[in-house]
Formats: C-alpha cells, structure tokens, sequence
C-alpha cells in the first residue's frame, strides 16, 4: 500500500512536524515550504544516502560545493539565459495563468483517452490526435483557435498569446548597484551542473583524476517556475542531487544506459516499490537544448488518477549532455569563420588522454534528482494503514531505516517510577551516537508505539518493571508489532544489525 493521494502526505507532514506552509503566521507564501523537525532529518537522510551511494561507494567519483551565484557568463553561455523559457498563457476571462505546454499536454491527453474509447480496435491514434508529438511551437498555435483549449479554472476559452517566460530569478550584485545595471545582473542558478562544469579542470587536475570520472553536487537551485504546486513537487526554491559523469565520446551511449539501470535500482534500494516506479523516454521534442538523449524515472505521485497516464511523473532525470557544456565554456572552439564561440571564458575544458595521446572534449552522462521529490516519493511509498485488534485505524510509515527521522524510541513503561526513567534516558543516551534515538514518556505506551509507527521510527525499546531485576528491555518492530526481549548490554549491537549500521 501507498498513500492515495499527495493530500494525505501534507496532512501528515504538518501533524507530525515532516513539511510546514512557509510564512504561515503572515498568511503563507504560495508553495512555499519549511521542513520541521522530523523533516530536515528525513532530507539530511536522502542526502546522505545519495552522498554514500554514488560517492563513497564508488572508486571514480569526487564531491564539490560550488557557489549558488556565478558569474553571469555561465548562464550566458550555458545557454540558460536564451533557452530557458516555459511558454506561458493567460486566460483573459478570470485572469488566471498557466504554462501552455501544460495545457497542451492535458489536452492531448483528453483527445487520445476520446479517439481510443471510439476506436478500441486501433492500436495507435493518428498524428493530428498526438499534434504534441509534432513539437510544442506548432501545438501553441492551438490557443488561436476560439474553444479548442478550455482554461481550467472557468472553462472559457479566450487566451492571450502564449510567450516565453525565462525561468532565472535575477539579483544584482553589490550596494551601490542600478536596479537595471546590466553589469550587475546574476542569477540564482537553476540548476547545480553548471558549478560542476566551470570546475571540471580544477578538479580533474587537483584529484589527478583520468576519463572516466565523475563529480557530484547537492545544493539548492531556483526557479521561478509558472505555475508551481502539488505540495513540494513544484517549488520555486528546491534542492538538487547532480552528478556529472565524464566519459571519452563513442562511450557515451553505453554508459549512458548504465546509469539509467543504476540509478532505478538506487530507488528501488530506498524502498520504493518498483510498481511505482517507471521509465520514461523523453521524445525529440521535450528534450533540453544540450540533450542527445533522456530518460526520467517517474514515480506514481498521483495514484488518484483515473486515467494511469496521469499518475506518474518525474522524480529524476537522467541525461547524455554530450560534449555540449565544455565546449560551450571553453576558450578555443570556433565558428565555421574561426571566430571564437566563446570570447569571455580563459580557459580551454578539454581532456588530453595520456594512453592514446588525443585530446578531445569529454561527453557528460548526468543522473539528476530531486531532494523535494525523493522526499516525497519515499512519504508516498512508505505510508500503510494498519487495524488494532480493537479495530483502530493506524498509519504505519514503513520507511527505509536509513531514511528514517528517528532510528529508535526508547520508552518508559511507567514515567512516575523513577529507576524505570532514568533507566530509560541512560539507555537512549548510550545509542545516541550510534543512531538518532529520542526518549518520550508524554503518554501511555499504546499512544507512544501509535506516533513512533506514524512518523517511521524502525524500533522502540519498552523499559519495564521487569528491566530493572533482569537489565534486558522490549524491543518492538513498526512493521511487525512484533517484541521481543534483548539485553541491554547487547542492545546496541542489536539494533545496529537490524539497523543495516555497518559501523
Ligand atoms: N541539470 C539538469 C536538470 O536540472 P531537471 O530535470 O530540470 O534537470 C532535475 O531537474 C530534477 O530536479 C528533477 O527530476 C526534479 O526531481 C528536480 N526539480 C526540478 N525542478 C523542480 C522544482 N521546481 N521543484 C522541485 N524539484 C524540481
């Protein structure tokens, strides 16, 4: 079981300190959102697990922090400024905007669900029914045609032109600086690749690192994206995992692919049903301006669906780059008339492969993932409801323990019994270092087991009247409800292995 819907995730989230509105005391501010206490540690755990899996764990792989503001010329040449557009439509009846490639794909959608309810022997729609597959600039012609596409919000259609909306949250830098100073324009980056490529020879260099290797980067990226929502799917500020990975051109296809299969099997690692799960090849035409191929892994976030098309959509992305970006940030390269495509950058990013004496470009394969979306998929996918034998309905978040906020619980049977307490606080202050453990005495047993299974901690460890003759405790599993007695000098060893804490 999965949750039924996102609705059901954010209730829970605010209920038991995962997400909350952000600016709430002033209203809110529209899909924005501040991780609380149990949140923070679910997003350091996803990061983590992220860090170990593709940089600790690996033998090619190196780790960068590089600024969120770089020079403007990155997004110049990186080709963000010019291409980094949504389209863009306003309804001009009640006001409302939307991104036309959105609505495009909506409608799509609708017209295919038509034509195959009307022609259930026909194994595929005709090319004027799928028009998105014959590129966005001709389906947003489609506004122009009076009742065509309905406006969502009143049913009207009546649609301004669309036009292009470029995605980049602008700043400019320094005290003194004019608002329109095109010399003190920056950009909060939009992505966290860029900060990899400008540092590629740095790192290559310093780490003595040969083809192939990878870098690998967490941060936050910002978008002013159009119509933002669905709780954190779609915000405006989120938090990236990218990693770049540097291959010699020709290998690029095959590793490629690998990365696809490897990163799949990362979710799966995390816990996530693979019914769930699923890939999705972008066609030629959603594909990003540097893009040779890509595929995403999608997730099911919206399982309320009727139509199963629309249940799923993308919690990574997994792109072959080719040599586009090195190229682009390079000194030497030139146009047909030998004039320098780059004048502004200093230095030249290819490779020069000592083995077989060539130098070349690197191609790049880059796994990128969502903290925001990850988060949310493993809420998703870990949310149960469980029956008491008293026939009380219990949320059970079986999350991965290595995802889990809290690792152990350690309870007091009776708080007003001072040895059993203290016992209990000695014992969660001996596996705090080990893992996260939390001491609760502020209800009775049944209701402390009912929030530990409802936030995902793995274990509680129950400190009886028996515990203080026979110095062992009860240790109950989430998923279980299983108990049984441990020892609590072997306690920590215990939990460690049924943890997966290798050390
Ligand atoms: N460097 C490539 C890149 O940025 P992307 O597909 O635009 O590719 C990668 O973004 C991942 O970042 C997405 O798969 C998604 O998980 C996450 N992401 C992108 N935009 C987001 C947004 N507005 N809110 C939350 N997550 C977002």
């Amino acid at each position: 079981m999965a949750a039924p819907n996102i609705e059901t995730i954010v209730s829970l989230s605010k209920r038991r300190g995962f997400v909350f509105p952000s600016s709430e005391i002033y209203g809110g501010l529209g899909s924005a959102w501040d991780y609380g206490p149990l949140g923070v540690e679910l997003c350091n755990n996803v990061k983590q697990a992220w860090w170990r899996w593709m940089v600790h764990e690996r033998d090619d792989m190196e780790g960068i922090d590089s600024s969120i503001i770089l020079n403007r010329s990155v997004w110049k040449y990186s080709g963000h400024e010019e291409t980094f557009h949504d389209p863009l439509v306003d309804c001009r009846e009640c006001k409302q905007r939307f991104r036309a490639d959105h609505l495009l794909a909506e409608f799509t959608m609708q017209l295919q669900q038509e034509w195959r309810k009307e022609n259930p022997d026909k194994p595929e729609p005709p090319p004027e029914v799928l028009f998105m597959g014959k590129g966005l600039q001709r389906g947003l012609g489609s506004f122009r045609t009076p009742g065509y596409i309905k406006c969502p919000a009143c049913g009207k259609s009546n649609w301004t032109d669309p036009r292009q909306f470029n995605l980049m949250f602008r700043t400019t830098l320094g005290a003194v600086a004019d608002e329109d100073d095109p010399a003190a324009l920056a950009y909060l980056r939009p992505e966290t690749a860029q900060g990899i490529f400008i540092n590629f020879l740095n790192v290559q260099t310093t780490m003595r690192r040969k083809i192939p290797f990878g870098i690998a980067q967490i941060g936050k990226s910002f978008r002013n994206e159009v119509t933002p929502g669905n709780f954190i799917f779609r915000t405006r500020e989120f938090e990236q995992m990218e990693m770049e990975y540097f291959v010699r051109p020709g290998e690029d296809e095959r590793v490629h692919q690998e990365w696809i299969d490897y990163c799949f099997d990362w979710f799966k690692r995390l816990g996530i049903a693979p019914e769930n799960l699923r890939f999705y090849e972008q066609p030629k035409e959603e594909l990003a301006h540097y893009a040779k191929r890509t595929v995403d892994i999608h997730y099911r976030f919206f399982p309320e669906r009727d139509d199963e098309e629309r249940q799923w959509d993308e919690l990574m992305g997994i792109a072959n780059r080719t040599d586009f970006d090195l190229k682009a940030h390079s000194k030497k390269p030139e146009d047909e008339e030998g004039k320098r495509l780059n004048p502004d950058s200093t230095e030249d990013l290819s490779y020069f492969d000592e083995a077989t004496k060539e130098r070349y470009y690197p191609y790049v394969i880059e796994p990128a993932a969502g903290v925001n979306r990850t988060v949310l998929a493993v809420l998703m996918d870990a949310y149960t409801e469980k029956t008491t034998d008293k026939g009380e309905k219990r949320v059970v978040l079986k999350l991965h323990p290595e995802l889990a906020p809290v690792k152990v619980a350690v309870l007091p049977l009776a708080k007003n019994k001072p040895e059993i307490v203290s016992t209990a606080k000695r014992i969660k202050s001996e596996l705090q270092p080990a893992m996260r453990a939390v001491y609760d005495d502020t209800g009775g047993i049944g209701k402390l087991y009912a929030r530990q299974d409802e936030i995902g901690t793995p274990f509680c460890v129950t400190v009886d009247h028996q515990s203080l003759e026979d110095e062992a405790v009860t240790v109950r599993d989430r998923d279980t409800w299983e108990q049984e007695r441990v020892r609590v000098a072997e306690l920590p060893e215990h939990l460690k292995k049924r943890l997966g804490i290798k050390c």
